[in-house]
């Protein structure tokens, strides 16, 4: 389908054939290991054959990575079986010992793991930043510096970093503009809201498990880039052997037909209740960049043509620890979880998961509690978080 189209009506058509399968829309979902050659020139790849392999890329596959990298305005997609596979795969892509690595404070805590852990045994020196550093980034910038990793915003904490700003600071400390490589997590704002590639990124990786799934039930990653950067995504994926596998793929492909719907209803709740929460007495902060009060509001409305459902806010911790426990114990619809981007909205303490920190988070101090608003009814949702900082208030 034409690029001219709006986005909401390709999201509609990527990767349909019908006319190749009988008319179905959807593509049909091949589960395949072997892959036959009908002569020993195909088997040999004297024959440049589509597909060879299946964990080397089957038409299922093929269709998500596709429909994905159209959406980015990227040449080259690859998947994996997680969102974090995907991050990992799309770091080792850009890895070399000697090199230096620079990471947001705000990391999502499994992305800290891999480059706390697994880099430096690669030879990589690993420097987290402040997130909102922004064009200071520019004097922690090394002659060996060769990825600069942003996410944005920032897990557990909602900082927003000012991408055009980072890669301009970037450009300018190297001449060959290839050679520090800018790879931004975009789970949070999606290809619907947050446009990295355009913005200057050079990768882009997003837990497809949350939105683009978006019903709970499946893990999935995705990273995309053009040129150079997406051969080394391909390259790194098919010496790794990555593979997702084809149920999880076309449950990908499935959910980007909704997903303008889904993202939008959970934004709009999550709007809705981080608005309540910063007018609720009890609440000290609310964590959202895209409420006018945050400080990063104005890069939000520059970069930005939307949030989502995720977002935190800070309760006093001068009451104890149990009180607060029991209170979202007892909540009726909203659940204690991890993850993100399902139909359901999900609640969960965080205050214990940002203290390997290496800088002090802005927001005011007490207890850190992250809530995702699903697709509930929004009225339903704010009574019963309403009813929790009663009963934590009267503990
Ligand atoms: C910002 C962010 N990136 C990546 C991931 C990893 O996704 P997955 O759980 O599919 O590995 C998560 C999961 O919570 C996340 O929140």
């Amino acid at each position: 389908m034409v690029k001219q189209k709006h986005i909401d009506t390709r999201l509609g058509h990527l990767s349909l054939d019908p006319m190749s399968n009988y008319g179905i829309p959807n593509p049909p979902i091949y589960r395949t290991s072997t892959i036959l050659s009908s002569s020993f020139a195909e088997y040999r790849g004297d024959v440049t054959m589509p597909y060879t392999y299946g964990r080397n890329g089957t038409p299922t596959s093929a269709a998500f990575e596709g429909a994905i990298a159209e959406i980015y305005d990227a040449d080259s997609c690859i998947s994996a079986p997680s969102g974090l596979a995907a991050i990992t795969t799309a770091l080792l892509a850009f890895t070399k010992a000697g090199d230096h690595m620079m990471f947001p404070d705000s990391l999502y805590g499994s992305s800290r793991r891999f480059v706390s852990q697994m880099l430096p045994a690669m030879g990589v020196a690993v420097e987290f930043y402040p997130p909102r550093i922004n064009d200071g980034i520019e004097a922690y910038i090394k002659p060996e510096t060769t990825l600069i990793y942003v996410e944005s915003p920032g897990s557990l904490t909602f900082e927003l970093q000012d991408l055009p700003a980072i890669v301009a600071a970037a450009r300018r400390q190297k001449v060959t503009a290839t050679s520090i490589t800018i790879m931004v997590d975009n789970t949070w704002g999606t290809a619907l809201h947050y446009p990295v590639l355009s913005l200057g990124a050079d990768v882009v990786v997003e837990a497809a498990t949350k939105y683009i799934c978006g019903h709970s039930d499946i893990s999935l990653g995705i990273a995309a880039a053009s040129g150079a950067h997406g051969k080394a995504l391909r390259k790194t994926m098919t010496n790794l052997g990555i593979c997702a596998g084809p149920d999880d793929l076309y449950a990908g492909l499935r959910g980007l037909r909704t997903l303008r719907l889904r993202l939008e209803k959970s934004e709009e709740n999550g709007l809705y209740l981080a608005n309540k929460l910063n007018a609720h007495p009890m609440v000290l902060d609310v964590l959202h960049p895209g409420l006018p009060t945050s400080p990063d509001y104005p890069i939000y409305e520059r970069d930005f043509s939307g949030s989502c459902g995720l977002f935190a806010f800070i309760l006093p911790n001068n009451l104890p620890q149990e009180a607060l426990d029991k209170a979202i114990e007892e909540m009726d619809i909203f659940a204690i979880g991890a993850s993100w981007g399902g139909y359901e909205s999900l609640i969960k303490q965080a205050h214990h998961e940002i203290t390997q920190r290496n800088f002090a988070p802005s927001h005011e101090d007490g207890y850190l509690v992250r809530v995702y608003a699903g697709l509930e009814n929004k009225d339903d949702l704010w009574a019963d978080l309403e009813r929790m900082l009663t009963t934590f208030a009267e503990s």
